[in-house]
């Protein structure tokens, strides 16, 4: 029990055919929200922060809060730093103990975000640490930035990609995007499917927000091991701060602290059932 690597958690979700979730933190409730769900449910999670996010939850005081939350969890918990742009950023998080990188070179030209992958690879081992890629591209970025549209996962360019790079794990692009979907996302299942038997690598889903129960299990049942959520736990956290400060007699900040915790624990919670497929489909 306690900070494990990401590789180990994708290993075990692949022999259970399930997938583990990977959740989104911005401070401190939501570090605690996400390890009460998991706890409670006795099961294994994966921290992480995208380095878009860093100007507002700055690594050095995350980076450290996340890695013990996980190293004192009476579950597993991998600590994943998610869109890692930038190599000092990447080793900035491994330097705090982080188990797992993503470099996120999917905008990039195949040869380049190969190479970049490369050395991302090539830090990563140094310290054991999972390596996380993109190819193709997911809609949007992580904190609404940039969209610059989705483009599928070429299944023969993703297995070229992960013989070249030797990356861990592979986020694929089959019609999700990051944020609120403005409408339901139609997944492209048969592009999922044929990058998964081509690969024998474990396949992450990024934009995890307001994709159904039954598409989860969908892409589960065709390789997906890591499915990011990140905008569900800060409206949800959002949600909750607002109905305690709309709520009658005076408020404080523990009060405050409380409702935040418990929006993101509510959140989590409720993936991790999906997820381990506890929750039946409705
Ligand atoms: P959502 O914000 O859509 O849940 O996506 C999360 C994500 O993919 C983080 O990388």
């Amino acid at each position: 029990m306690g900070l494990v690597k990401m590789k180990e958690l994708l290993k075990q979700a692949s022999e259970k055919n399930r997938a583990v979730g990977a959740f989104s933190v911005g401070n401190l409730e939501m570090v605690k929200g996400a390890v009460k769900a998991a706890e409670e449910m006795n099961t294994s999670i994966i921290l992480q922060i995208a380095e878009v996010r860093l100007p507002h939850s700055p690594l050095m005081l995350m980076g450290p809060m996340m890695v013990e939350a996980a190293r004192n969890a009476k579950v597993d918990i991998a600590v994943h730093l998610d869109h890692g742009k930038t190599l000092p950023v990447l080793k900035q998080a491994l330097d705090y103990g982080f188990t797992s990188v993503m470099m996120d070179g999917s905008t990039l030209p195949f040869e380049e975000n190969m190479a970049k992958t490369l050395e991302a690879v090539r830090l990563a081992r140094e310290y054991g640490a999972t390596v996380e890629a993109e190819l193709g591209l997911v809609g949007g970025s992580e904190d609404g930035s940039i969209d610059e549209g989705i483009r599928c996962t070429n299944p023969d360019d993703a297995r070229t990609f992960c013989q070249r790079t030797g990356v861990d794990a592979l986020a694929v692009a089959i019609g999700n995007a990051h944020g609120n979907y403005p409408v339901a996302p139609r997944l492209a299942f048969d592009v999922l499917k044929a990058i998964d038997q081509k690969l024998d690598v474990p396949l992450v889903l990024h934009g995890g927000t307001g994709i159904t129960p039954e598409d989860f299990r969908k892409a589960i049942g065709l390789g997906i091991r890591k499915i990011n959520i990140a905008t569900a736990s800060f409206d949800s956290l959002t949600k909750e701060a607002e109905q305690y400060l709309e709520s009658e007699g005076k408020h404080d900040y523990f009060g405050l602290n409380e409702a935040m915790v418990r929006g993101v624990y509510e959140n989590v919670r409720q993936h991790i059932r999906i997820f381990q497929c506890i929750e039946p489909l409705t």
